[in-house]
């Protein structure tokens, strides 16, 4: 089944006179389950496209069935809800809260999914934090960590909901061999275990090529 059925017409920012026209034609199918790496030169949209995939932004022209619903249709809190419960973030920009430490940070999806609560189980936050070892910065603040430290934070924080999508926005851009590494198998790990959909962004045609399926966009010719 076609968890994802998008077809954009196009993307347009606004600047000043001119404007510009991105996505042109753009559509993706994704299934339940797939994992698709979103490869492209830098500018070209892939960033923006993941903000449409992930409900950020609904401003372009197109069509959206997001698990068999048409997203148009879709309420704000609904939105919000799909956006919280069943799409996990790791975005290039998401930010950490300086105040909190590693470990509030990671866990503050849980506090917006109040229903959602009890399906956290403490065994799944461990498994997470091992895998990309980051046990010994959970009690520190943001401020206190290396960029790549929090990177990692970030990623465990897109995923402590266990969604059923994944969106990475090169998750691993700011790390060594080793570490992306243990990115790239959690990632997969989650896609075999729990048959979570994987969509990678990426300038790494190495982690692009153990995806089942690469898409190359493409600036208008
Ligand atoms: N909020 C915005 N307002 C105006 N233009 C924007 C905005 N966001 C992105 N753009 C432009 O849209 C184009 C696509 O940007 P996007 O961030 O999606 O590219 P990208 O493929 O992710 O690039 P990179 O590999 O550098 O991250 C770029 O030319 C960018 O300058
Ligand atoms: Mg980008």
């Amino acid at each position: 089944m076609n968890i994802i059925d998008l077809s954009i017409r196009e993307k347009i920012y606004k600047k000043k006179k001119t404007q510009l026209s991105i996505l042109n034609n753009f559509k993706l199918k994704v299934n339940a389950g797939e994992k698709i790496a979103i490869v492209g030169e830098s500018g070209v949209g892939k960033s923006s496209l993941l903000n449409i995939i992930g409900l950020l932004d609904k401003d372009y022209s197109g069509e959206y069935t997001l698990f068999g619903s048409l997203t148009d249709n879709l309420h704000e809190n609904e939105l919000a809800q799909l956006r919280n419960q069943k799409v996990g973030f790791v975005l290039q920009e998401s930010a950490l809260i300086d105040s909190l430490t590693i470990e509030e940070n990671i866990k503050l999806p849980l506090y917006y999914a109040q229903a959602k609560k009890d399906f956290f189980k403490q065994e799944y936050f461990e498994n997470i934090i091992n895998a990309i070892e980051i046990k010994s910065i959970l009690k520190k603040k943001p401020l206190e960590c290396s960029g790549g430290e929090k990177a990692r934070a970030v990623f465990a924080r897109g995923i402590i909901m266990k969604p059923q999508v994944i969106l990475s926005d090169e998750p691993t851009s700011s790390l060594d061999v080793e570490n992306s590494e243990r990115i790239i198998n959690l990632l997969f790990k989650m896609n075999k275990e729990f048959n979570t959909t994987i969509i990678t962004v990426t300038h790494d045609l190495e982690v692009a090529k153990r995806h089942d399926k690469v898409i190359h966009l493409e600036r208008r010719k």
